[in-house]
């Protein structure tokens, strides 16, 4: 979903003062062959949370090596019962595939119709461009999931953190409109998120 480079690379310079859409390149008398390697998703995530789950993120922002060539990738750990919560990309489609364990993976689409499928090492699943959608760990043992975006900052918004987390928080009479609930439950909700 990025624009087309315009050159073979432009490894992010993250802490120059301007920044357009995208980073500028640092200059390529300053490249050297780790910008185009990335050990980042090597560890698996911490996933003692209240999701059970931990996303570590392949994006420009970790591996500036990305930078305009529209593409990054993230690391999912899931440890049983754990769920990465319903969340939505904003600037790409998604795919991913299981390496290890046991997922119900669901998307909704614009419709409101749902999606889902239990997959095993080796499957496939696919994320249209900013639908909602999870991972769901419905096995015994962990599960590790890789997922490729089309876009070097495919960005997250998280349902739950999003509406009930953000800062200053959403005030309470949207979210018991928009949810058609009393107040206590949106602070209940809100308590869990820091919203
Ligand atoms: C999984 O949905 C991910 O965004 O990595
Ligand atoms: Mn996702």
């Amino acid at each position: 979903a990025d624009p087309d480079p315009l050159q073979d690379f432009c490894i992010a310079d993250l802490k120059a003062p301007i920044s357009v859409n995208g980073f500028p390149c640092k200059p390529s008398s300053n490249v050297t062959s780790d910008d185009f390697f990335f050990d980042g998703l090597i560890k698996e995530g911490d996933t003692n949370n209240l999701f059970k789950s931990s996303v570590t993120q392949g994006n420009v922002l970790a591996f500036p090596g990305l930078n305009t060539l529209g593409i990054s990738m993230n690391r999912v750990d899931l440890a049983p019962g754990g769920l990465n919560p319903p969340h939505t990309h904003p600037r790409a489609t998604e795919s991913g595939i299981v390496v290890r364990g046991k997922l119900l993976v669901g998307l909704i689409t614009t419709a409101n119709v749902f999606y889902s499928k239990i997959l095993t090492a080796g499957e496939m699943f696919v994320v249209p461009r900013g639908l909602m959608h999870f991972q769901l760990n419905v096995g015994e043992e962990k599960a590790l999931i890789f997922t490729a975006f089309n876009s070097h900052l495919p960005g997250a918004v998280v349902a739950s953190l999003n509406l009930f987390g953000s800062k200053p928080s959403v005030p309470d009479d949207v979210l018991t409109k928009a949810f058609q609930v009393d107040k206590s439950v949106v602070d209940l909700i809100k308590s869990k998120f820091g919203g």
